[in-house]
């Protein structure tokens, strides 16, 4: 076992993961670099720097899922810190069309199935495949802790008030999929209770990045920032929480 720290954080090729992915590298961690695509997720790790790897990983291939758990074992020995960040919005926007309109196209009553399991496949079934591959070694580190990066769009509390303003995009497709989301991450807090490792879920807010057409408003480092104060937190440090930033709680 190396006696660095060990941080995985997946879909860390762009976006609010690669912000992640270096700020982990800057608190000492070895980071891995989870990426799709290894030439991408092997352009990052240089970025990030000497203590980051690329590691290639889809969370919608088990294969690809079994690899990686594997050489994670076998070349490292510890997982001290699991980011479940990757994620999809959508598989059939539009170029051009405004998110508003594309969720116009996806309410219960016309949403194709087809588009809603492609984002689930990737943003739950995904995370959970990820989740049994990682947790003999999670469970194996000592301290070890897992964020799941959600949405606060998928606050089941929120979008049931009226005078939320963005609940007209509440629909099955990307909203939901954080809602299922948050559901497992409340049952893998309750599950690893005894075992100590802790399970929370962060919302970056909107960021600007490659998930929205880059339309969001916060930077990379705005939306990083709570996934790595949660990771960074103590083995005393709560389990099962929702959080924007600190002492800001996001109703389920
Ligand atoms: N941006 C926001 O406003 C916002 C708000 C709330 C929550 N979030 C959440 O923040 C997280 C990061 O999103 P982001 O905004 O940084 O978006 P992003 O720039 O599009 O990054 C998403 C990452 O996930 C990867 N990914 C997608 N499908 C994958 C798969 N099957 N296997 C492995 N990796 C996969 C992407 O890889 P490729 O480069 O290969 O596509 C990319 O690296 C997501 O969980 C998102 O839901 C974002």
């Amino acid at each position: 076992m190396q006696e660095k720290p060990v941080a995985l954080v997946t879909g860390a090729n762009q976006g609010i993961g690669l912000q992640i992915a270096k700020e982990l590298a800057s608190h000492g961690f070895t980071v891995l670099v989870g990426s799709r695509d290894l030439a991408r997720g092997e352009a990052a790790a240089t970025e990030v720097g000497p203590n980051a790897h690329a590691l290639q990983i889809d969370v919608t291939d088990h294969a690809s899922i079994k690899v990686a758990a594997k050489r994670v074992r076998d070349e490292f020995g510890r997982l001290d810190v699991l980011i479940q960040n990757a994620a999809i919005s959508n598989t059939g926007r539009l170029p051009g069309q405004s998110l508003e309109d594309y969720a116009s196209t996806t309410r219960p009553g016309c949403v194709s199935l087809d588009e809603m399991r492609a984002v689930w496949e990737t943003n739950v079934f995904g995370v959970l495949a990820v989740y049994q591959a990682m947790l003999p070694i999670l469970r194996a580190t000592p301290g070890s802790r897992i964020v799941n990066v959600s949405s606060g769009v998928g606050s089941l509390t929120t979008n049931s008030d009226p005078a939320f303003a963005y609940r007209s995009i509440f629909g099955p497709v990307y909203p939901a999929s954080k809602t299922a989301l948050n559901a497992l991450t409340v049952a893998m807090a309750i599950e690893l209770e005894p075992d100590g490792i802790k399970v929370n879920a962060v919302s970056p807010g909107f960021t600007k990045t490659n998930l929205n057409g880059y339309l969001g408003t916060d930077s990379v480092e705005q939306g990083a920032r709570e996934a790595v104060r949660v990771a960074l937190l103590g083995a005393q440090g709560p389990t099962g929480t929702f959080t924007h930033w600190e002492n800001e709680t996001i109703p389920w």
